[in-house]
């Protein structure tokens, strides 16, 4: 035992070094330590021959600390002892399972002879969180499969299996059966045909894969896949690098540009939002002693687009789930729509028939409201009605056993009065998941003021098993996302009747960043569900006469988004592609003038404050009135649930990129310009601007 996570053993003439840091291994500063004194005890014994390196658990390493990214720089420790590794006289297996990503694949690199079992998956996601591979992986991987592999590889960020791996060059064995057994057998074998370490660094790359052309196309790709983004376009020329120089000197120019990156605002923003979904489930008040229910058996109620979507979540989990609903048309649709969601996820290879027919079989489909009975949570997913709210929670009232969850996935209705409709007011809760609900993974868990502990412990850790980030709200319109939402896409669709064209729009909000432009959100999801949203909540709207206009005059029209394909935009039979349509513009034109709404040149800057000004600024409402528990929990709302660019760290942390104060000064100046009513700066935001104090220092109070 070297230390208490890094021992190793020997089996005759070999030593195995055996990590052991649950859960996947993590590089952390014990694992180098350990990793350091292993490798001085196997230089100091003449009778080893060779090493092999392996991990207990689940993977094989599976990277570096993202933890250690904000402290001082730890290039130069991994560099030492990877170099260390690559440096020994005696042959260095490593042996993978698992996912092997980042530092841990760089450590492998770093290994003379690579070998792992069927369905060990090999990654290098750095430029995701805004680096560069920074302990040799832009050094080493060029050195084994060439320079232009080696950028697909890096750019791409995505896994590749072992067939791919040994394809490109650095993987030399398959295992078949144990891995350790394996790992001893084929290490003699090598050893018995002579051969002794192989340095990666010692190798060059083949100058065919590294010409010009090889580094211009990577450059235009870097550009495509992560734009307004630097770190993909560092890795291009970290690579380029590896191909004119020296190891060690790859790696000096290796370290130092990681470590800019880490600085960069696209890396801080990136890492913000992967810690900030860790932590959305620590919730202060919910200790040891609040007990959640372990859930066994699930329903769900309403089998339309939500529903089914919901139950799919369930069966994925393995939780056998009833799905109800009151039409027996509806019922049936519902259970063919999962069909036909597990049918193509088969025969897109994501999942084996054998699994269809198990997860099939978890969700039993029936109109009869009895068979919740036993069920530990209930999901309701029926239309968008109040009435109907309270006659369904009613019956569920009546019928499932106490202590049950009793779930709404209501987007807009007040879970407090939905509550009322129940004799248990603790018991009910808002689950909003967002569409496709088997897909998405944010999922807002809304508290009423009588929500127990309980329940919201049980929703909170289900929230794991059905593979969901839980962020938990309280009651108000809208919730954290769809509250922030309001002023976004009210300002995108003031601004088609001033003029503007949806593309126009819809290009600056992608270009900053959005996934998708708001306006072509509105036709993916449909015109008529927006407009029946207004109308339903036309009482709480404020007295502007443009409100949501662009919505109503494309809807007054006939035209409902893709599903009949014109909406902001015009798409062909079964085509999602937009194409700009003189039409609906006349149709924006047109309303524009009846509501006197006066013409107005939109630059792209104006574009993109308008609509965002008014979202963060609503962010700053939304955490003031404490409806988020934390600032963070905001940007994971918005980065998972509505396409907001992680590498911008969310709303929250991006005002403060953009300084608090310039964020306050934008939406004065646009009260200047359009009056006060949507311009309100929020009171925190005022506040934090005033006191000169930043969210993380509001927070700590
Ligand atoms: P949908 O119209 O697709 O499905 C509603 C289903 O409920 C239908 O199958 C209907 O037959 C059934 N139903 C109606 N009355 C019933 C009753 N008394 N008992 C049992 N079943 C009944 O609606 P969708 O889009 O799935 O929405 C459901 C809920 O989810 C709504 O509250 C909606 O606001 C919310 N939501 C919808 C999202 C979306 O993108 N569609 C996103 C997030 C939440």
């Amino acid at each position: 035992m070297v230390s208490s996570c890094v021992r190793v053993e020997r089996d005759h003439e070999l030593a195995l070094i055996i990590v052991d840091n649950p859960p996947v291994n993590t590089i952390t500063a014990a694992v180098r330590e350990g990793l350091r004194q292993a490798l001085e005890e196997i230089r100091a014994d003449r009778d080893i021959r060779a090493v092999i390196l392996m991990c207990e658990g689940s993977t094989f390493f599976s990277g570096a600390d993202i933890g250690e990214f904000s402290g001082p720089p730890r290039e130069v420790e991994y560099r030492t002892l990877f170099n260390g590794y690559e440096a020994l006289g005696i042959p260095v297996v490593a042996a993978m399972h698992g996912t092997v990503m980042g530092g841990g694949l760089e450590l492998a690199l770093a290994c003379h002879y690579r070998i792992a079992s069927g369905a060990t998956r090999f990654a290098m996601p750095e430029v995701t969180l805004g680096i560069i591979p920074g302990a040799g992986g832009t050094q080493r991987i060029p050195r084994l499969v060439g320079a232009e592999r080696a950028l697909e590889f890096i750019l791409s960020a995505k896994p590749v299996g072992v067939v791919q791996a040994m394809e490109m060059g650095f993987l030399d064995h398959a295992v078949e059966g144990d891995l350790r057994t394996d790992a001893v057998a084929q290490t003699r074998s090598w050893l018995a045909a002579g051969k002794g370490p192989r340095r990666t660094g010692e190798l060059s790359v083949r100058p065919a894969t590294a010409t010009p052309e090889v580094f211009e196309r990577a450059a235009e790709q870097a550009r495509k896949l992560y734009p307004n983004r630097n770190a993909a376009l560092v890795a291009v020329e970290a690579v380029r690098k590896s191909a004119n120089s020296s190891l060690i000197e790859g790696l000096e120019f290796e370290t130092a540009r990681v470590n800019e990156c880490k600085q960069s605002t696209e890396s801080r923003g990136a890492v913000h939002v992967f810690f900030a979904e860790r932590d959305t489930r620590r919730v202060p008040g919910l200790g040891e002693d609040v007990r959640a229910t372990p859930v066994k058996e699930a329903g769900v109620v309403g089998a339309g687009t939500m529903g089914g979507g919901i139950a799919i979540c369930f069966a994925n989990a393995g939780i056998p789930v009833t799905l109800v609903d009151a039409d027996t048309a509806a019922l049936e649709r519902g259970m063919a729509n999962v069909e036909r969601t597990y049918r193509s996820m088969v025969d897109r290879g994501r999942l084996s028939a054998a699994d269809m027919a198990q997860r099939m079989a978890l969700i039993r489909g029936t109109l009869d409201f009895a068979q919740l009975r036993d069920a530990d949570v209930v999901v309701e997913a029926v239309y968008e009605s109040m009435s109907l709210k309270h006659e369904v929670f009613a019956k569920l009232d009546s019928i499932v056993k106490p202590g049950a969850v009793l779930a709404t996935n209501t987007s807009t209705l007040d879970i407090e009065k939905i509550a009322d409709s129940t004799s248990r007011p603790e018991a009910v809760i808002g689950m909003h998941f967002f569409s496709p609900a088997n897909v998405m993974p944010l999922l807002e868990v809304v508290r009423t003021t009588r929500t127990s502990p309980a329940a919201i412990k049980t929703v909170m850790e289900l929230a794991k098993p059905l593979r969901k980030t839980p962020v938990l709200a309280r009651v108000c319109y809208g919730f954290i996302g769809n509250r922030m939402m309001e002023g976004y896409a009210r300002e995108a669709e003031r601004m088609v009747l001033e003029g503007a064209t949806p593309r126009q729009v819809d290009s600056a909000l992608e270009d900053w960043g959005m996934a998708m432009g708001i306006l072509s959100v509105f036709d993916m999801a449909g015109i008529d569900v927006g407009v029946n949203v207004h109308k339903a909540n036309a009482s709480q709207y404020p007295p502007d006469p443009t409100y949501y206009q662009a919505d109503f005059a494309l809807h007054d029209a006939g035209r409902l988004g893709q599903k009949n394909g014109k909406g902001y935009y015009r798409y062909e039979k079964g085509n999602r592609t937009r194409i700009d349509d003189p039409e609906a513009i006349e149709i924006l034109r047109a309303r524009a003038r009846e509501l006197k709404t006066a013409p107005r040149q939109h630059s792209t800057v104006e574009i993109q404050e308008r609509c965002l000004f008014p979202l963060l600024n609503e962010g700053f409402r939304v955490l003031g009135e404490r409806i988020a528990l934390r600032a963070a929990d905001i940007d994971v709302v918005w980065t998972s649930g509505y396409g907001f660019p992680r590498y911008r760290g969310g709303p929250m942390f991006h005002a403060e990129v953009m300084g608090l104060e310039n964020l306050l000064s934008g939406m004065r100046r646009y009260a200047d310009t359009f009056g006060p009513m949507h311009w309100e700066p929020a009171p925190l935001l005022v506040e934090l601007v005033e006191r000169g104090i930043t969210l993380a220092e509001w927070e700590k109070r």
